[in-house]
């Protein structure tokens, strides 16, 4: 999707995936520096390390605790930072800034392709790994009413309710299921990779049919058990693929400076995962 979108924009750019162990992590990020490499993505378990590898954090990536996007910067004339690529030239030194543009592509999937808001909504959020971590805090920030959270490893559900309640002390937080309705229930969790996971939930404690929308942050396959339960029981649903897209649209953003081709890049993405035919991601909201 990026490659596709950097050529969209006409930029004779090109995104590489290359697999870095953990401990090699800093001396990856100091070649790339070296370089002048524009900018890089990182994934799991690179996250959490890099916050600490940053020359500078941006306020997204200081208020989520994550780092999933590096841009490379430089001094122009007057000294001030810039993206490499606005740089005509390249006098000083270059620094690494981290950005999370993964904690917005949540709330901007649940808005463009469901068509719900967060705020004021009453959410059951399942997972409390990284992602529902993030996925926590985000929706808090946005100004849930109510957050229920179920995790394998209950512990983990406590310890973040208490992060929640600390940090957003307006949103209702607790751990187990919701006895009445909500709007969004949010899967986190890894259940639902494979075709005989079981679900993520318990539907004997709270049966579909109490949600509105049921979204998935799993984009293979297109559809999990879950999200196939969810429509049998009527919810409006959406995989992760939306999220998937608008981080990587919001990185490319913050490397070229130029608003991201979303739509060519959700093609390509489609193509990519799905094949030529793609199965059809988020119903239509
Ligand atoms: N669409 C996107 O752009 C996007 C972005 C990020 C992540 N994701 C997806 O989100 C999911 C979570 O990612 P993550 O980074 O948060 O991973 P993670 O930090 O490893 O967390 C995994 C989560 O899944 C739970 N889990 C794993 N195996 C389980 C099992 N057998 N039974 C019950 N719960 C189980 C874990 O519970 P415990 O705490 O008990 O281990 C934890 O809550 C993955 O499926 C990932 O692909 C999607």
């Amino acid at each position: 999707m990026q490659n596709a979108g950097m050529a969209a924009l006409g930029l004779n750019w090109r995104y590489l995936a290359c697999d870095v162990a953990p401990e090699d992590l800093p001396a990856a990020i100091a070649g790339a520096r070296a370089m002048h490499f524009l900018g890089l993505n990182l994934t799991v378990p690179h996250k959490l390390l890099a916050v600490s590898l940053v020359d500078e954090l941006d306020l997204s990536a200081e208020t989520w605790g994550a780092v999933n996007t590096i841009r490379f910067e430089g001094e122009d004339s007057d000294g001030n930072w810039r993206p490499l690529a606005e740089l005509s030239e390249l006098r000083g030194p270059v620094r690494s800034r981290g950005f999370n543009t993964d904690a917005d592509a949540i709330v901007r999937s649940l808005s463009e392709d469901l068509a719900i808001e967060p705020r004021g909504a009453r959410v059951l959020l399942l997972g409390a790994g990284g992602a529902g971590r993030t996925a926590a805090l985000r929706l808090a920030d946005e100004g849930v009413c109510a957050l229920w959270l179920i995790n394998r490893t209950e512990d983990k559900a406590r310890e973040l309710a208490v992060e929640v309640a600390g940090r957003f002390p307006a949103v209702e937080v607790q751990v187990g299921y919701p006895d009445s309705a909500v709007e969004i229930v949010l899967n986190a969790t890894s259940l639902g990779l494979k075709a005989e996971d079981a679900l993520p939930l318990d539907i004997g404690r709270f049966p579909l049919n109490r949600a509105d929308v049921v979204f998935d942050m799993i984009y293979r396959p297109a559809e999990t058990p879950l999200l196939h339960a969810a429509k049998r029981a009527g919810c409006r649903t959406a995989n992760g693929l939306g999220m998937l897209l608008y981080q990587g649209a919001a990185a490319l953003e913050l490397w070229s400076g130029c608003p991201a081709p979303v739509e060519v890049m959700r093609t390509a993405l489609q193509h990519e995962i799905y094949g030529p035919k793609p199965a059809s991601a988020p119903d239509a909201p």
